[in-house]
């Protein structure tokens, strides 16, 4: 472990970071009126004194139509004094501090976006379930300078950094996919023109991130995860093209959450712990999910570090800086990754189990472990209530650790 990369520091674009691990984004889900609590600064400072280089909140949307959650952030001017108030409680620890961007497209209903869903084309969303208009031109350059403005309220607030989010079947990425993009003007067909809403968002958050001096990352997709979705080659090209945008990073991550949403993290999803924290004012939603979830909702293996097989293909392409995630629990899969020549590593469910895992990292050796099992009970609880792990709460009934127990 001598020769060890990962407690040195590194420069993301402007930004020196203390070590090489951050806390990805990961959906807290504890946000009130679509601005910060104190439940959500708690949480990153922790993380923070845990050791990280850097923590990221999660999934803030760059307007009021791209929200999927009552409790998201949604970048403005009205939560910059809160906001700051976090970002300088993270500094304080040392950490640096970044925010996800990103709009959800097709993936909200009317009475959470205060809108008619729109998403890259016309039809209807099962996930939801609700049906979606195509967006016009004129509507997508608009967001694209919501997504400059963001970067803008970021800065104001004290973020870092910015991580656009251009997978998972967000906005962004149901542009780029040929599952979600039926479009026939210059914005659909070939993988050029698929490129042209992500091509404009990014030269807005590029323009605002120089002026302001911040780094910036972007979640990709290496691949959506079923037929007729992104493929690996088609991403390759994606990825070339961040980098031409002179982005600090590109993060490779996989799945989309309306078709595929485990192939973002792998686990087997306790369904029943899904349904029980619905709340009854959807029970419809409840009902089927009790009942169908597992089978409408495709289960993956968990294996540790299952994106590296992928990323490799990735690493090979392109010289820019790479961040790697997925499946990292434990000091001997971290370096192995960094090995790999990866420059950072990110972290979501090693870092919901217990904030200190960076610092235990540091001063354990290379047996060090998260004790994350993977019962995903935090992504369960996570779409109705609130992120944690099923280790760090009393509440949860016997009915769910039933579930859980059969799901190790
Ligand atoms: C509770 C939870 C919420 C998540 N929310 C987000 C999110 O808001 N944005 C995102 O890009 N990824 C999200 N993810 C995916 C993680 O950032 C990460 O890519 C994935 O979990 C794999 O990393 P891990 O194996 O270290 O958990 C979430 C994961 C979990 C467990």
């Amino acid at each position: 472990m001598k020769d060890s990369i990962l407690f040195t520091p590194f420069q993301l674009g402007p930004l020196t970071l203390r070590n090489r691990t951050i806390r990805s984004a990961a959906f807290e889900s504890m946000g009130k009126d679509f601005g910060p609590t104190q439940a959500l600064k708690d949480y990153h400072v922790s993380v923070a004194r845990g050791g990280v280089g850097m923590t990221t909140l999660a999934y803030a949307a760059v307007n009021r139509g791209g929200i999927s959650f009552n409790s998201q952030l949604w970048l403005r001017d009205a939560i910059i004094d809160p906001l700051r108030d976090i970002t300088d409680a993270i500094h304080a620890e040392g950490a640096a501090v970044g925010i996800q961007i990103g709009h959800c497209g097709n993936m909200t209903h009317w009475f959470t976006a205060g809108k008619f869903p729109v998403g890259a084309s016309t039809g209807f969303n099962l996930y939801s379930p609700t049906f979606v208009r195509g967006l016009r031109k004129k509507e997508c350059r608009e967001i694209a300078r919501d997504f400059g403005d963001a970067v803008r309220v970021a800065h104001e607030a004290g973020f870092d950094e910015v991580e656009v989010h251009v997978g998972h079947g967000y906005l962004i990425s149901q542009f780029l996919s040929p599952y979600t993009n039926h479009r026939h003007d210059e914005f659909g067909g070939s993988l050029q023109n698929r490129m042209r809403f992500m091509d404009m968002c990014l030269d807005e958050v590029m323009e605002q991130a120089t002026r302001y001096r911040m780094a910036v990352v972007a979640k990709h997709n290496m691949e959506d995860g079923f037929k007729g979705g992104l493929e690996i080659p088609e991403s390759i090209e994606v990825a070339k093209q961040i980098e031409r945008h002179g982005l600090h990073a590109i993060v490779l991550s996989s799945g989309f959450v309306s078709k595929a949403p485990m192939a973002v993290m792998r686990g087997r999803i306790p369904t029943g712990a899904m349904a029980y924290y619905m709340p009854m004012k959807s029970l419809p939603q409840k009902l089927v999910i009790r009942m169908f979830g597992n089978w409408m909702i495709k289960q993956y293996d968990y294996e540790e570090c299952f994106f590296l097989e992928n990323a490799r293909k990735f690493r090979k392409e392109l010289q820019m800086p790479l961040i790697y995630v997925g499946g990292l629990i434990s000091r001997e899969g971290i370096e192995r990754v960094l090995d790999e020549g990866f420059e950072l590593v990110q972290m979501a469910r090693a870092l919901v189990n217990d904030p200190e895992f960076v610092n235990k990292l540091h001063a354990g050796d290379m047996d060090t472990r998260s004790g994350c099992d993977h019962r995903m009970y935090c992504i369960a609880r996570m779409y109705s209530d609130r992120m944690v792990c099923c280790h760090n709460c009393n509440d949860v009934p016997e009915c769910i650790w039933k579930e859980l127990r059969k799901l190790k």
